[in-house]
């Protein structure tokens, strides 16, 4: 397919209302967005890559739904497939260690492009796979839940988790190329759907009131039954990747604005730790948006009503909004200390001043806040 060209077209009712695919171009590669591409997705990789053998990381599941079709549409023999145990517990360096040996074993070589396919969890991994396999090789991704089309798959960020945290062991790895099929979502379980929400919201909420309001005007749709077909939800998907390359674009590195993206995530990823990973990463990120938007209203930053405001879009889409009894002030004020962004001792936060806006700080986007006022907040929340 010419970027920019007509996407094939399938009995989708989505494709037969909207047959233009909707590429992206970020520096370097192209995101491409179209229901039904996936049929495609080899070609469109080999084009953007010129790779001879390609390495497909997968977890199980994903990989028995849209495994085959995908190493399909390579030439044939030109792909392989390697797969892993999805979930979180997996994101690790023993499961890179596998991956990299079973490529090896099977003779991959410089020549060799990795292609992630699922969810964040496989693009992170396979990222990392790929920056560190014979010293770096390209990667494409082909995300298949929510969360990994509009944030995971771009910007290049790819790690694992050690037990100190998540994401504490990575580089900076920016993909070749980036298909993304909406249609992928109808089999997606509705729990990872509205995971993937928050960040949507997220995104929304950073830079984009207008569109803030319209996924939430959208969300009974976008979480019903035809939700992951509709035309609402490919809509959503455009704006929110194209918010997401739009700071990252300005940003590449996280030194300065792409901060803003980890609104509600220093919050996040302390609740995954210390529930062990029971609580989900985009219901983490739930819970974290609240909680930093009335840390915001407390330390005077952000309009009344913003935190209000992000509860009630959150809880729309059906996740929670609170922190769970059973997890402690205590533990989370110790697990936020382990936040990436932590400088010179002080926990710093990217903060909202009202929906669709975020404090720059000293430039740095994100700000150091008291431990008294975080444990305060925390306590009521
Ligand atoms: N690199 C980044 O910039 C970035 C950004 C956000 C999140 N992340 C990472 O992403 C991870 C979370 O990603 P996730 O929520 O996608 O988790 P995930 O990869 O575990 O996917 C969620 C579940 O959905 C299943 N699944 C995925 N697509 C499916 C489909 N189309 N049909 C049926 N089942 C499907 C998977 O098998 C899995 O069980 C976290 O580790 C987080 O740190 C990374
Ligand atoms: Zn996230």
């Amino acid at each position: 397919m010419e970027p920019g060209g007509k996407a094939r077209r399938t009995s989708s009712p989505v494709t037969r209302e909207l047959p233009i695919a909707h590429d992206i171009q970020m520096p370097g590669y192209t995101i491409t967005i179209s229901p039904g591409i996936l049929e495609s997705a080899g070609m469109l990789i080999h084009a953007a890559t010129h790779g001879h053998r390609y390495a497909i990381v997968s977890d199980l599941a994903v990989a028995g739904r849209f495994g085959n079709q995908l190493l399909e549409s390579f030439p044939p023999g030109e792909a392989h497939l390697f797969t892993f145990y999805g979930g979180e517990s997996v994101k690790t360096r023993e499961t890179w260690a596998r991956l990299t040996d079973e490529m090896a074993e099977v003779g991959l070589g410089r020549d060799s492009v990795v292609v992630s396919l699922g969810g964040g969890i496989a693009t992170d991994l396979a990222g990392f796979v790929a920056a560190t396999f014979m010293r770096g090789v390209p990667v494409a991704h082909v995300p298949t839940s929510l969360l990994a089309m509009i944030d995971a798959s771009i910007g290049g960020k790819a790690g694992v988790d050690i037990p100190a945290g998540k994401n504490l062991v990575g580089a900076f790895h920016q993909p070749s190329a980036v298909i993304l099929d909406p249609l992928c979502l109808l089999s997606l379980p509705a729990a990872e759907l509205r995971a993937g929400m928050a960040e949507v919201l997220k995104h929304g909420a950073i830079l984009d009131a207008p569109f803030f309001e319209r996924t939430v005007a959208a969300m009974p749709t976008l979480i019903g039954p035809e939700g992951a077909a509709s035309v609402e939800m490919l809509e959503i998907i455009r704006r929110a990747v194209a918010i997401k390359c739009d700071v990252v674009r300005r940003d590449e590195r996280e030194a300065g604005v792409r901060h803003v993206l980890n609104f509600g995530h220093t919050i996040g990823h302390a609740l995954e730790l210390v529930s062990h990973f029971a609580v989900p990463h985009g219901e983490a990120v739930a819970i974290g948006m609240v909680i930093e938007g009335r840390i915001a209203e407390a330390l005077g930053l952000a309009e009344a009503d913003t935190a209000d405001r992000i509860a009630r879009a959150l809880d729309g889409a059906g996740l929670p909004t609170t922190r769970p009894d059973h997890l402690d002030v205590e533990s989370i004020m110790n697990a936020t200390r382990l936040d990436k962004k932590s400088r010179a001792g002080a926990v710093r936060y990217a903060l909202p001043t009202r929906i669709g806006a975020m404090a720059a700080g000293d430039g740095s986007w994100s700000l150091p806040v008291p431990d008294a006022l975080v444990r305060e907040v925390l306590g009521r929340s």
